[in-house]
């Protein structure tokens, strides 16, 4: 009796509820999407943006026409919430005549219609004002920034690995650092980025119009995912290699475990503040640094749940507002949020304990490596026993394995348990780096010279 009397109580409230809707809908002159009955997410964004706008006539020209030059891109679109909701190329690449990236494409020509081909994370603000603010606070923001004063990287590009080539000498930033940092993307005469800045998938690009970043770093277009942006591959193609082997650590973690195995069987398209554990067994680089979990809310601030800093020569605890330096954060609120994290799958006394293994290892990297390593660094710096050339110095070569290759892989596995990047690519190879330097260090103290 009673479990029928719920089952009719439900069966009502559905019908209330469809029928406010609907109700909604027809005060705004307008029939529902179709496809709108899947997770909709923010209700009140949609209503104001699917209903009082819909495809404008000028809007599906450029679907009807790209259908047959860019597949791929009507594709993903048609299949992205944006598509859903009929947010289209128009609001993204649209601009003013006036706007210095416009141009008309062959079909727009003799219009009064104007496209640019990049689409700023301004414009991504326009309708994702938090999002957008949050990514201007972290550590994400600079990425390109704060190369620009760094003449040493600048020499290591160019004279360096460029050869200081009168032509070519920029090849390797352009493949390599602004693919993954970004640069300040150049216009051409006629409006368009130029090749030397363009095509760029870079976090922190300066775009035209000054503002910083690239939304489709972790949610690539047109489908921009969130679904995607939570598995770890979308933090893979910038955080691997040598000196930030972060899926490297996760896939040598049990959580990597958990997922490597178990994945393909959990639900990724919760809205955000409900993907909870039960949709996921374990967490994921978005889970831990970004996610809504508990009573913890999603953030775009990358940097809000770190405590060091990882990637320093030395770590310290963050404790600066300015987004441009290198302790940007809160490091005592960042550790109380990633516990929090860690508090819907785990005990306290788990998690507590293995922050004290993670810091230990820390420490040790600090007190016993980078310190001493540097003190010689100092010394051979002040008797002129340092060659002008880092690059062909033994010494300097190895004191830069050190902090930035050995040391960050030992700090980073740690943190983030995976045992083989905490030790055989971490403090192994650190003590090789450590004897080595002291062995070249009283070489040259004894000899008053740097050897041949
Ligand atoms: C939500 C915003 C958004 C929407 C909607 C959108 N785009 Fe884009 N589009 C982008 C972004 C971001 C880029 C990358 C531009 C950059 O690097 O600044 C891009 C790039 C492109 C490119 C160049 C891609 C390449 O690989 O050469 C084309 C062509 C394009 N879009 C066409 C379209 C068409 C056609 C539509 C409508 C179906 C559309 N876009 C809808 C955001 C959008
Ligand atoms: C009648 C066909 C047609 C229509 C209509 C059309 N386009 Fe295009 N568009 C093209 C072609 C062709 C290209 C060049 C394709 C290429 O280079 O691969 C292009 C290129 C683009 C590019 C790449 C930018 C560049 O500078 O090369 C963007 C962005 C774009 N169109 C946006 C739009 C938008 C937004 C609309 C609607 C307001 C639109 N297009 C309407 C045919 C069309
Ligand atoms: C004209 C307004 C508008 C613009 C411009 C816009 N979006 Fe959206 N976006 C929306 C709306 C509306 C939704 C759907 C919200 C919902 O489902 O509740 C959405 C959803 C999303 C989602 C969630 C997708 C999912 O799987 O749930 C992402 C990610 C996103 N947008 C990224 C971007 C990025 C990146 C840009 C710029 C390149 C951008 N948007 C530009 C209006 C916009
Ligand atoms: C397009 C490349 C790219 C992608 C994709 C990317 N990152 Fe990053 N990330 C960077 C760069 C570059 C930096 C260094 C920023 C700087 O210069 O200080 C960084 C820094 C960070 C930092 C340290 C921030 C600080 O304040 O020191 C964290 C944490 C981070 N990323 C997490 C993530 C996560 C999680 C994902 C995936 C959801 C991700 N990143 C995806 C390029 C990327
Ligand atoms: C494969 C992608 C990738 C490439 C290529 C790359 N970086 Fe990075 N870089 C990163 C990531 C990711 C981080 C963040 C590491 C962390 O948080 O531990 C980073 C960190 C840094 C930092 C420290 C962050 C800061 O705020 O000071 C500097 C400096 C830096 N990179 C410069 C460069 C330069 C210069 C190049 C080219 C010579 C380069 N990187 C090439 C991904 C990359
Ligand atoms: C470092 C990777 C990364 C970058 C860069 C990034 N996002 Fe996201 N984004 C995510 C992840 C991960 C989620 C899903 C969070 C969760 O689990 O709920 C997300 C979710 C979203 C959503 C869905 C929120 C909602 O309420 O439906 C929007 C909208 C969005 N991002 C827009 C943006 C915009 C705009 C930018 C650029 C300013 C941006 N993102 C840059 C990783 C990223
Ligand atoms: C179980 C949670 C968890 C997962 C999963 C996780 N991280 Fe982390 N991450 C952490 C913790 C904890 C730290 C260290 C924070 C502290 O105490 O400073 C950290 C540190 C980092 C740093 C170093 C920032 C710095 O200061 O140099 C980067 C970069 C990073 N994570 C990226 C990623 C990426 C990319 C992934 C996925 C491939 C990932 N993380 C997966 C918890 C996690
Ligand atoms: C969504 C649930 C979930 C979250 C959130 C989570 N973990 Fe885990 N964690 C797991 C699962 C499942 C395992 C595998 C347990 C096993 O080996 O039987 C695991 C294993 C571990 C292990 C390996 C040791 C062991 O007990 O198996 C460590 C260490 C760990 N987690 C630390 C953390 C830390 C630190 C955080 C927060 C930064 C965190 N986890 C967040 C689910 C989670």
């Amino acid at each position: 009796m009673k479990k029928q009397r719920n089952i009719l109580f439900v069966f009502m409230v559905i019908c209330f509820v469809m029928l406010a809707v609907s109700a909604q809908a027809q005060k705004a002159g307008k029939k529902l999407n179709p496809n709108l009955n899947q997770s909709v997410g923010d209700l009140s964004s949609v209503k104001a943006i699917v209903i009082d706008r819909g495809l404008t006539a000028d809007g599906k020209k450029c679907i009807d026409c790209h259908q047959k030059n860019h597949p791929g891109v009507i594709n993903d679109w048609k299949n992205s919430r944006h598509g859903h909701v009929g947010v289209s190329c128009i609001d993204c690449h649209g601009v003013k005549k006036e706007d210095p990236t416009a141009s008309q494409c062959e079909g727009l020509k003799g219009t009064d219609i104007f496209e640019s081909v990049l689409v700023p994370p301004s414009r991504c603000a326009q309708c994702h004002v938090k999002e957008a603010e949050q990514f201007n606070k972290s550590g994400n923001f600079r990425a390109y920034h704060q190369i620009i004063p760094k003449d040493n990287l600048h020499a290591l590009v160019q004279v360096h690995e460029g050869q200081n080539h009168p032509t070519l000498k920029n090849a390797s930033n352009e493949t390599g650092c602004m693919q993954c940092h970004g640069t300040k993307i150049e216009l051409g005469k006629d409006g368009k980025p130029t090749a030397e800045t363009w095509p760029n998938a870079g976090m922190g690009n300066i775009y035209p119009d000054g503002s910083t970043g690239n939304c489709s770093a972790c949610h690539t277009r047109h489908k921009f995912d969130v679904a995607e942006a939570r598995k770890p591959h979308a933090c893979a193609s910038c955080h691997l290699g040598p000196d930030h082997p972060d899926i490297e650590i996760f896939e040598n973690s049990k959580h990597g475990h958990v997922y490597n195995t178990d994945g393909d069987n959990w639900t990724w398209t919760s809205s955000p503040d409900a993907w909870e554990p039960g949709d996921y067994r374990g967490p994921t680089c978005a889970t831990c640094h970004m996610s809504g979990i508990g009573k913890l809310k999603t953030t775009h601030d990358i940097t809000e749940r770190l405590y060091w800093n990882l990637w320093a020569q030395k770590s310290q605890v963050r404790n600066s507002e300015d987004v441009m330096s290198p302790v940007l954060g809160n490091g005592i609120e960042g550790r109380q949020k990633m516990e929090q994290v860690c508090s819907s799958c785990h005990s306290e006394l788990h998690t507590k304990g293995f922050f004290k293994q993670g810091d230990k290892a820390v420490q040790l990297y600090n007190v016993a490596y980078y310190d001493p390593a540097k003190k010689m660094y100092d010394e051979l710096a002040s008797k002129n026993l340092l060659k002008k050339n880092p690059w062909t110095d033994e010494f300097q070569k190895v004191f830069y394995y050190l902090w930035h290759h050995e040391g960050r892989r030992a700090r980073q596995g740690a943190m983030m348990g995976g045992p083989d990047y905490a030790h055989w690519h971490g403090f192994f190879e650190l003590q090789q780096d450590l004897y080595k330097l002291q062995e070249i260090y009283a070489k040259r103290l004894k000899a008053g010279k740097i050897e041949e």
